[in-house]
C-alpha cells in the first residue's frame, strides 16, 4: 500500500468534509475548480495518477476510464444512483463504488411531494400568473387544479425513498398502491401489479434506479395505460421515462401534468419540447438539494472514499450491478 493516496475530487462540496479529506495524513488532495464539472477529456487525462477518485453524477465513469486508472484503489460517487459509473468495469477492476444511499431519503421524498402538490395545483402557473402582473380578480375558476386527498398514489419502486414518499402521501388521506420488480411489500401500502397501478393511479411517481432493464420503463404503452387526467411525477432518473411520449400524452390531454426533476438530457436545453408543453413542472435535479442533506452526503462520499483507499469495507458499497 502507498504511504500517500493521490485523490482527486471533480467538484468542490457543500460542509466540512473536504477539509476533513484533504487535513487526512495520507491524503494528497486536488479539486477541479471549475467552472462546472471536468471535461471528459480531463478526467481521461487524470485518471492514469489516481489512487482515489470523488465524482459527481455528471461525470461519465465508463470502461475506458477504469482501464486508464491503472493505480485506482476505489471510486466514490456523490450521488446514490450510479447509472454515470460502468459498475460491470469497476468489479472487473476489482475496484470498489462508493455511493450516498440513506442520507438522501427524506430529503427526495420531501422533493418528490413538493413537485407532486406544485403540479396538482397549478403553483409554477400561479406564479407566473402573478409575477407577469395578469391577475385580474379572484375568479371562480381561475387555475383549478386536482386534489391530492383522497386520490390514489403509485408508487413505481418501493426501496427507501419510495417508502419515504408512502409515509408523506398517508399523512395527506391518499390512497399509496406501490409496485416493485422484487414483488416487495410494504406496511400501508397495497401491492399492484406495473399495470393495475398505472390503470388506478392519479399520480405516478417513479423511484427505481436507472439500469438496463428499467430504462424506458415508463413508454407510450405505460403512458397510455395511465389513468385519462392522472400525473406523473419523476425524481428518480430522465431515462426512466419516453420523454417526447411523455410530451404527446401530455398534448393530446391524455395525461393533466408531469412533475419533473430528471431529465434525460441534463441540462434541460431551453428549447426543449418539454418547456413548450401544457401541464409540465419542472425542477433543475435537486431532490438532494438541502444545506444539511448535500453536507451529509459530502461526509459520506469521503468516508467511502477513505475506506477504500485503507482497503477497508466502504460504508456504502455498490454491489457490483448496481
Ligand atoms: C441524485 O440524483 C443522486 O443520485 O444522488
Amino acid at each position: 500500500m502507498p504511504d500517500r493516496f493521490n485523490v482527486w475530487a471533480t467538484r468542490h462540496l457543500p460542509g466540512r468534509a473536504l477539509e476533513r479529506l484533504a487535513s487526512a495524513p495520507d491524503v494528497d488532495l486536488d479539486i477541479w475548480s471549475g467552472p462546472g464539472a471536468p471535461p471528459a477529456g480531463e478526467l481521461m487525462a487524470r485518471a492514469p495518477d489516481l489512487d482515489g477518485l470523488l465524482c459527481t453524477l455528471v461525470d461519465r465513469i465508463d470502461a475506458p476510464w477504469f482501464d486508464a486508472a491503472a493505480k485506482l484503489r476505489v471510486l466514490s460517487s456523490y450521488s446514490v444512483g450510479l447509472d454515470h459509473v460502468d459498475l460491470l468495469a469497476a468489479a472487473a477492476h476489482g475496484i470498489p463504488v462508493g455511493h450516498t444511499p440513506g442520507v438522501l431519503v427524506e430529503t427526495t421524498a420531501d422533493l418528490a411531494f413538493a413537485l407532486l402538490l406544485a403540479g396538482a395545483r397549478r403553483l409554477p402557473e400561479g406564479e407566473r400568473l402573478v409575477r407577469a402582473g395578469e391577475w385580474g380578480t379572484w375568479e371562480p375558476d381561475l387555475l383549478l387544479g386536482h386534489d391530492v386527498h383522497g386520490a390514489t398514489l403509485g408508487l413505481v419502486g418501493l426501496g427507501a425513498i419510495g417508502q419515504a414518499v408512502a409515509r408523506r402521501a398517508q399523512g395527506f388521506g391518499m390512497r399509496v398502491l406501490g409496485w416493485t420488480r422484487s414483488g416487495r411489500t410494504v406496511p400501508g401500502v397495497e401491492a399492484a401489479s406495473f399495470g393495475d397501478l398505472l390503470d388506478s393511479a392519479d399520480f405516478v411517481s417513479l423511484h427505481v434506479a436507472l439500469t438496463g432493464e428499467t430504462r424506458g420503463l415508463i413508454d407510450a404503452a405505460a403512458l397510455a395505460r395511465m389513468k385519462p387526467g392522472a400525473f406523473l411525477i419523476n425524481t428518480a432518473r430522465g431515462g426512466l421515462v419516453d420523454e417526447s411520449a411523455l410530451a404527446d400524452a401530455l398534448d393530446a390531454g391524455h395525461l393533466a401534468g408531469a412533475a419533473l426533476d430528471v431529465f434525460a438530457q441534463e441540462p434541460l436545453p431551453a428549447d426543449h419540447r418539454l418547456l413548450r408543453t401544457r401541464g409540465v413542472t419542472v425542477a433543475p435535479h435537486v431532490g438532494s438539494a438541502t444545506v444539511a442533506t448535500r453536507a451529509r452526503m459530502a461526509d459520506l462520499a469521503v468516508d467511502n472514499l477513505l475506506a477504500g483507499l485503507r482497503s477497508e469495507p466502504l460504508p456504502q458499497q455498490a454491489p457490483p450491478a448496481g
